[in-house]
């Protein structure tokens, strides 16, 4: 690559834009949790300013007083409009989408329409932690299907999760994570295809949480869970949330394929109207104008897998990274360094680093710690660097 090439690449990338000590001002709780001295990579928040046709629009609504309920159709009618020229799936329905206040609350309320208290919620973990918190939280029981060594979906394990969680007839849900968090694995349309056939078998009701669908590196492909054979009763929550930052604006879609329709029609109205009306015009405008800078996201994303990899291959090659193509996030096998069944203890308090620990992500956790790497090639460098500082 020429050097003005990769200057100019640079200017772009949303990750390269602000400098340790503004991102310390910063009072989300990426940045509150832990003492200055801790350098942190954990939670799923971005190290990055906001779009500029983001900021623009809940700029021009302050402005405006534009602070009210929130109305109308344009959230869904931009997903639907990005998931055509992203995805080439034209199957996303107005009319079968529901507003929810954000992602996990749908996701609670999808469990909701289709489960009954104490009915089965079929996950697969190592997975991200408020599956668990969430789904008791809502009087469901979760049955754990465990992913392959490989990280991906193990069919025969998930077969006899279905079979337990729908024993005796009680209905039963599988919370999908596509792509998935921790691990950044992106289902093929292959794997989602057994899905729906599996779960049209057990009778089990699919929920897909897609709200990492933009994050897809250069050269793979996200194929929406609904745009599959046979998934037409499933259910899916799509956000602008991660993709461009905007968990402090929030704002999720609930989407119901064709066969789900009237079970989305069934979402009560105190639902919908927990939407925040800025939320809604924030995720408006990323879907609709945001795609310049998630593209240039993606490329510094991508630039950060290669970079850590290499890093951990340098400081740390006793430690397994697959990096999938998907997420920000990283999932690092740290069991060869001797740390105990939670390194991110170790880590954070003898290497000043702040990781996620695996033990949240229920079996298959233990050992493991998740990096954030939506953050700048030096920051990331440096996560490295303390991280080495406690085993050498
Ligand atoms: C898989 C997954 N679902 C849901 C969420 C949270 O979404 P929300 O803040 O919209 O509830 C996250 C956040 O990282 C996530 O990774």
């Amino acid at each position: 690559m020429s050097g003005t090439h990769q200057g100019s690449r640079d200017q772009a990338n949303p990750l390269r834009q602000l400098r340790l000590d503004q991102l310390r001002r910063r009072t989300s709780v990426k940045w509150r949790e832990y003492p200055d001295d801790v350098l942190p990579l954990w939670v799923a928040e971005m190290d990055v300013p906001l779009a500029e046709p983001v900021a623009r629009a809940i700029t021009d609504a302050v402005a405006l007083g534009d602070t009210g309920y929130t109305a109308g159709t344009a959230y869904p009618e931009a997903l639907a409009e990005f998931a055509r020229r992203r995805w080439g799936w034209d199957g996303l329905a107005v009319e079968r989408t529901a507003l929810v206040p954000d992602v996990m609350h749908g996701v609670v309320e999808a469990l909701r329409l289709l489960t009954g208290p104490g009915d089965a919620v079929v996950v697969n973990c190592p997975v991200y932690p408020p599956f668990y918190g969430f789904v008791g939280h809502a009087g469901r029981r979760i049955v754990e299907a465990p992913l392959g060594d490989d990280l991906r979906i193990d069919f025969g394990t998930l077969e006899e999760a279905f079979r337990v969680a729908r024993s005796g007839g009680r209905p039963a849900a599988y919370l999908l994570c596509n792509p998935h968090n921790p691990t950044g694995v992106l289902h093929t349309a292959d794997e989602l295809t057994a899905v729906a056939a599996l779960a049209g078998r057990y009778g089990v009701r699919v929920v897909a949480d897609e709200i990492h669908a933009p994050l897809v590196g250069a050269g793979a492909r996200f194929v929406p869970y609904l745009s599959v054979p046979d998934a037409e009763h499933g259910l899916s929550l799509m956000s602008a949330s991660k993709g461009w930052n905007l968990a402090g604006l929030r704002g999720g879609l609930l989407v119901a394929g064709p066969a789900a329709a009237g079970d989305v029609a069934r979402i009560p109205f105190e639902v919908s109207v927990g939407t925040s009306h800025l939320g809604v015009i924030a995720h408006t405008a990323a879907f609709r104008d945001g795609g310049d800078w998630l593209d240039a996201l993606l490329t510094g994303l991508d630039d950060n897998r290669r970079l850590l990899a290499a890093l951990l291959a340098e400081h740390l090659p006793t430690v397994r990274y697959r990096p999938g193509p998907a997420t920000y996030l990283a999932w690092l096998d740290c069991r060869g360094l001797g740390l105990g069944d939670d390194p991110a203890a170790v880590l954070l308090d003898r290497g000043r680093v702040a990781l996620n620990s695996g033990l949240a992500f229920g079996t298959g956790g233990a050992g493991h710690v998740r990096l954030n790497l939506a953050t700048s090639p030096e920051l990331l460098t440096e996560a490295v660097r303390r991280m080495a500082t406690v085993v050498t």
